[in-house]
């Protein structure tokens, strides 16, 4: 074939394609039609492989062709598929289907889960303060949890906290469900040395349940190792974060408690949001509401970390994001967190 034969072949082409494309009527015989022309064995090929026949610098003339042919047969096809497609919606659409394509109802807006908020909340003035963020797994070692703890095996101390223990995993059966985030301080000084800031939020696991504890809750620990830390700084740190939390003129006080990883150990309460400190139901008129477990961070837990402890001092303490998260949105029973109604968690 010469250029003018090819070209008179090529148009020739388009205009059969068009017309036999828009008259097919079953999207099958539209696909084997389109094949025909575009297949890797179809027409458009054996004319292509005619344009290798011809000198080169018609070639280039012929390609272009070649080209928009290959493109009228694709604009034609997909034009018929649209109008068959179109025409089966209607039919569906007649015959009471739902109309798939419009569009959906969308969701109403949400800020979150009223917990997952408070969390947000409570990390984020931490980290302001410049602490990091860690992580630690929830299946847990006995020598994190415990032991690196300074709570040894068989130590009464271990009654605190009535535990998940694991079916034997991978021949280990020392794995439990950790029951605080303090692990995640072990971890942590394992890996780094001081100065250590970080704080680690996550869920935590105990066998207790009612009105204010569930078997699984969150809390958000608190660790700040260095040179010179005193418990000047946990009181700071400490005052600093409920004023941030619960308004500028809130109080806290410190009383003496025992935790095995610190020493001393105090028990947190921030003076009652509800009542001032006049004394009310839900502070059971002591006008003081407990918040969390804090201390300086034991000796024991420096040396099973490996830390060399020569003038490195630090304090820890932990809190139950359920805990705030009650005071702070008034709500009077655990349970409404997981639930899952709506009624509740569209309040928030
Ligand atoms: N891990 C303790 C608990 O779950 C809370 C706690 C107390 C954490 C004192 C601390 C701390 O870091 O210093 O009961």
């Amino acid at each position: 074939m010469n250029l003018n034969e090819l070209k008179v072949k090529l148009d020739a082409m388009a205009e059969e394609a068009r017309a036999e494309l828009s008259t097919l009527e079953r999207q099958d015989d539209l696909v084997q039609a389109r094949n025909r022309y575009l297949g890797r064995k179809g027409l458009v090929k054996d004319l292509s492989a005619e344009l290798g026949k011809l000198p080169p610098e018609e070639r280039r003339l012929v390609g272009q062709e070649l080209n928009q042919l290959k493109d009228a047969i694709e604009g034609a096809y997909d034009a018929q598929l649209k109008r068959l497609e179109e025409r089966a919606r209607e039919a569906a659409l007649a015959q009471g289907a739902a109309d798939l394509t419009l569009p959906g109802r969308g969701l109403p807006p949400s800020g979150g889960h009223p917990l997952i908020q408070i969390e947000e909340e409570l990390i984020a003035i931490f980290r302001a303060m410049g602490f990091d963020v860690a992580t630690g797994p929830e299946l847990e070692a006995d020598l994190y949890n415990f032991e690196s703890l300074n709570f040894p095996a068989d130590h009464p101390a271990r009654d605190m906290q009535d535990t998940f223990f694991v079916e034997p995993l991978q021949g280990r059966e020392d794995i439990l469900l950790r029951t605080h985030t303090s692990p995640v301080q072990v971890r942590t000084m394992l890996k780094f040395k001081p100065p250590v800031r970080i704080i680690a939020p996550g869920v935590v696991y105990r066998h207790d349940d009612d009105q204010t504890h569930s078997p699984m809750f969150r809390q958000i620990e608190c660790l700040h190792v260095d040179r010179g830390v005193t418990m000047a700084h946990l009181k700071g740190t400490l005052t600093h974060f409920v004023q941030r939390l619960f308004g500028p003129s809130t109080a806290i006080r410190l009383r003496p408690s025992f935790f095995p990883f610190t020493e001393p150990s105090a028990e947190v309460d921030v003076q009652c949001i509800f009542c001032g400190g006049d004394g009310c139901r839900v502070c059971s008129h002591s006008g003081w509401l407990e918040i969390l477990g804090s201390g300086m961070v034991d000796p024991n837990v420096y040396r099973a970390c490996g830390y060399d402890m020569d003038g490195i001092t630090g304090y820890a303490f932990g809190l139950g994001v359920e805990r705030v998260a009650m005071l702070k949105l008034g709500i009077p029973n655990i349970r409404l967190f997981y639930g899952n109604d709506l009624r509740f968690l569209s309040q928030y």
